[in-house]
């Protein structure tokens, strides 16, 4: 049976028993930071579970994408040396919220399983939590398993939990056996897994009886109401049907392998070593391309590493296939083509995927490139050794080697690798990135050498109040104090000063007291309040002070409501790939960071800038408001991956156009931002785009400058701006006609000197050897004279000072059967050069250099014989 009707099946037989069919969600659990990447069917009905969201049905099936590479579940280095492992597979599964529980399930399990797709009910094991006498019972009952074929396990097997918190409970798995018919029917536990273990009876379907959620601390809370999680992979399931003895050979596997064999020009052989490449390249071209449709992007953190990992493992077993290409991205257009029916995002972002992919590919190579020659250095060909530790650590880190490739080169030139000493190397950079990342706000940060320790409390055991959202001048009072070499650090009590956070700078202003006033020169969050710093003026009393924000310094905000429409915007035009990766909104412009591969059209940036515009010019309000992280996300809000957000978030929207979760400081109304202009679009780092842009006055001014230079130059060429165009477009014809008059009157000219320098050239072992000065207009026709020069020297070397203007520069020439001998123009014109006091290189045929001094240059060009004799003769050797 083909795996597409396997899937129907499954949706049809808990449709027919009344289960609403539900998509499948993203591989992208945007409302759960307990997970790196959904993992199980049950991941979009967790709350459901728990009680917390409340859905109009309560039974519902699903075919649902999940990834297990990163996290609790993480399969990834075991893939393709498996039969059964999976970094992306597809997950059947049927849920009861509070409704049907263990009797049912098991019901509807055996019944499809026996009854639709027709396994045969004497080959079918069952195994149960060995405290559930229920389900033990219930197997006999309902499905007739005779008592032998129902067996108990501990936790590790049959209890089941999607992370360290979260709904679980005790399971009961569906097993087959493969076996021959009169193979043993009473089996121990022991022999049992065994059997698992080999394969030759296989786990299919795991029923969780959901029962309980763990909490933090480990403690298991029961469910509101029993509940029902199941789940079965519908690649064990396609190759039990398909009778086959890996899922990789299976029809959603083997059309992906065909392709790969097609591209490395090599047949699959299963028992091989490069059985496994294969099998990785077949694998991960599904999960890149699932996962970079779901809107992954390859980046060095959280999901993105984890893709990248993905991506680089599948080149590395290409390059093991002897490829020295990008392959996956072509695997993924098979994996498109085969599933793009049932998963219509595929075809949707098919140009993403694929440019992703092979954008990531071509850097893996070029990384690898590159580390094979530091590989050169630290295992030469012919030697024998061990490769040490940091030497192995530093291929993985800079080169990208990971350890198993280094392990194998060393093998296959008889080193050794100290495996132990790699580990060590890695343990301290984790410790180091461990150190890096625990690094908070300091007290320097605010400008000052001082701790908290230090700090003169005012005001005891009140916790400081926010209120720069809607006021710029405020009447506090001050909480604590800190004072050093005539600068103070405060905490106020009801505090307007915005600390940096979310790309958007700090706020400046002043603060006011009885008899003193300081400058607010910085502004940081340490723990849970925001101190201000700067110099003090007067002596400083505690007491009641007004605290007053540099209003036009808070233009941030039209910046920062301006990043969030451009984000917008962005996401619109270029697609939901586009994810924030880093932001500046500072008050007179705008820095925005995103995923994307390759430079924006002018089309696209226009369509950008005016979209966003539009939503300035529709003057809209802006709401900002705090909700239920769950609300907000349900609502479809932008958060950050790898942020942390609390229960109540901030959400800014502007509305139909931006919802995003956000602390900071935005407009009232987007008409306050006058105008938005896109200044630069430019790489910054791989797969990462940079917007820089302007807006109100600073847009403003930006035009008026252009202005300025249209008007400035329209004066200059003595027309009009409208008419600017044309009259360069003049210019420019006439500036070309001339120089080709001039070419024409030196190439008549030229043909003459070179003619001339032949005719006196020497003679160094049969070869000519010429040197001269020159006139020329430019490089163009200086090259074009030293073209004509290497045709007429028939076998020689030529040297030339050119006269250029005002300044002079070496060419230097040599003939192909010369160049075939050894001699090269570019090591002919350095060594010229270095005597002339100038510097240059080329190619082999023709090179140039640039000159010192005019009269060392005059010299060198003296010594021309003298330089190429020696490289002539061991030509000519
Ligand atoms: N959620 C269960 C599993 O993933 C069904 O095995």
């Amino acid at each position: 049976m083909k795996s597409a009707e396997i899937r129907q099946r499954f949706i049809d037989y808990f449709v027919r028993n009344g289960h609403t069919h539900v998509p499948s969600s993203s591989l992208v659990p945007a409302d759960d930071p307990t997970l790196l990447f959904t993992n199980a069917g049950m991941n979009q009905f967790k709350a459901t579970f728990l009680g917390q969201e409340p859905r109009p049905y309560k039974r519902a099936t699903t075919v649902q994408k999940c990834v297990r590479a990163g996290g609790k579940h993480n399969d990834l280095e075991q893939v393709g040396e498996t039969a059964r492992h999976h970094t992306f597979f597809e997950m059947l599964g049927n849920f009861s919220f509070g409704d049907y529980f263990k009797r049912e399930a098991i019901r509807f399990g055996y019944e499809f399983f026996t009854e639709d797709l027709g396994f045969e009910p004497d080959r079918i094991w069952a195994t149960v939590h060995h405290t559930d006498d229920e389900a033990y019972e219930l197997w006999q009952e309902v499905a007739g398993l005779p008592e032998d074929r129902v067996l108990r396990f501990g936790d590790k097997d049959n209890f089941w939990q999607m992370a360290d918190t979260g709904p679980c409970g005790p399971c009961s798995e569906i097993h087959y056996d493969q076996r021959p018919k009169k193979a043993k029917k009473e089996l121990s536990a022991e022999e049992f897994e065994a059997l698992t273990e080999a394969g030759e009876i296989l786990e299919l379907w795991n029923l969780v009886f959901m029962q309980f959620d763990r909490d933090e601390e480990g403690t298991l809370n029961p469910l509101p109401k029993p509940s029902i999680d199941t789940g079965a992979g519908l690649e064990r399931i396609a190759a039990a049907l398909q009778g086959v003895d890996s899922n990789f050979h299976t029809d959603l596997f083997m059309p992906l392998i065909g392709r790969a064999e097609e591209i490395v020009a090599r047949k699959y052989e299963a028992e091989d070593e490069s059985g496994v490449s294969f099998r990785v390249l077949a694998d991960h071209a599904r999960a890149a391309a699932f996962l970079i449709a779901d809107g992954v992007f390859p980046t060095n953190e959280g999901r993105g590493y984890v893709l990248r990992r993905i991506l680089r493992r599948a080149g590395r077993h290409a390059w093991l296939l002897g490829r020295r290409e990008p392959t996956l991205y072509e695997i993924c257009d098979t994996v498109i083509a085969e599933m793009g029916d049932v998963y219509r995002e595929l075809v949707d972002r098919r140009d993403h995927i694929l440019r992703t992919t092979q954008a990531e590919e071509e850097r893996f190579m070029a990384t690898i490139d590159e580390g094979m020659q530091r590989f050169d250095e630290v295992a030469p060909e012919g030697g024998s050794g061990t490769i040490s530790g940091p030497d192995a650590f530093r291929l993985y880190d800079t080169f990208g080697f990971p350890l198993d490739l280094t392990e194998l080169m060393a093998r296959e030139r008889g080193y050794d690798v100290d495996t132990e000493g790699f580990e060590r190397e890695l343990e301290q950079q984790r410790e180091r990135s461990r150190k890096a990342r625990d690094v908070t706000v300091t007290p320097e940060a605010v400008g000052a050498d001082w701790s908290v320790e230090d700090l003169e409390v005012h005001k005891k055991d009140i916790e400081q109040k926010w209120v720069g959202y809607d006021r710029l001048t405020v009447d506090t009072d001050v909480l604590a104090s800190v004072r050093q070499n005539g600068r103070i650090v405060l905490a106020l009590e009801e505090n307007p000063f915005y600390a940096e956070a979310g790309g958007q700078v700090s706020d400046r202003g002043h603060v006011e007291g009885d008899g003193w006033s300081m400058e607010v020169e910085e502004v940081a969050r340490l723990e849970d309040r925001v101190y201000i710093a700067g110099p003090i003026e007067g002596e400083f009393t505690p007491g009641p002070v007004r605290a007053v924000v540099d209003g036009a310094r808070r233009r941030t905000q039209r910046n920062h409501t301006a990043t969030h429409l451009l984000h917008a915007a962005l996401r619109q035009v270029l697609g939901e790939h586009v994810t924030q990766a880093g932001s500046l909104v500072a008050p007179d412009r705008l820095r925005f960071d995103f995923t994307h591969t390759g430079p924006l059209s002018d089309v696209e940036l226009e369509e950008i800038e005016r979209l966003v515009n539009e939503e300035i010019w529709a003057d809209k309000g802006v709401r900002k408001g705090f909700m239920p992280y769950r609300d907000a996300i349900d609502r479809g809000a932008m958060a950050l991956f790898g942020e942390k957000y609390g229960d109540r978030v901030r959400v800014v929207e502007v509305p139909g156009f931006s919802l995003e979760l956000c602390g900071g400081c935005h407009v009232e109304t987007t008409g306050e931002i006058g105008l938005f202009k896109i200044v630069s679009e430019t790489g910054s780092a791989a797969g990462v785009r940079r917007i820089e842009a302007v807006t109100s006055s600073a847009a403003y001014e930006r035009v008026k400058a252009q202005e300025r230079t249209l008007k400035q130059l329209s004066e200059t060429l003595k027309t009009s701006p409208d008419n600017l165009v044309k009259r360069a477009e003049t210019l420019m014809a006439e500036g070309r006609a001339l120089k080709d008059q001039l070419q024409e009157a030196l190439s008549g000219a030229a043909r003459d000197q070179v003619a001339e320098l032949v005719g006196v050239a020497e003679e160094v072992n049969g070869a000519k050897v010429v040197s001269g000065t020159i006139e020329t207009a430019d490089s163009e026709s200086l090259r074009a004279f030293g073209d004509r020069l290497r045709d007429r020297l028939g076998s020689g070397v030529g040297v030339v000072v050119a006269r250029m203007g005002d300044r002079d520069a070496l060419l230097a020439v040599v003939t192909d059967d010369l160049i075939g001998r050894g001699v090269r123009a570019d090591s002919v014109v350095r060594e010229v050069a270095k005597l002339a006091g100038g510097k240059g290189g080329g190619r082999p045929h023709m090179a140039q250099a640039s000159t010192g001094d005019p009269g060392k240059t005059q010299e060198a060009l003296a010594r021309v014989t003298e330089i190429v004799r020696p490289m002539l003769e061991k030509a000519k050797s």
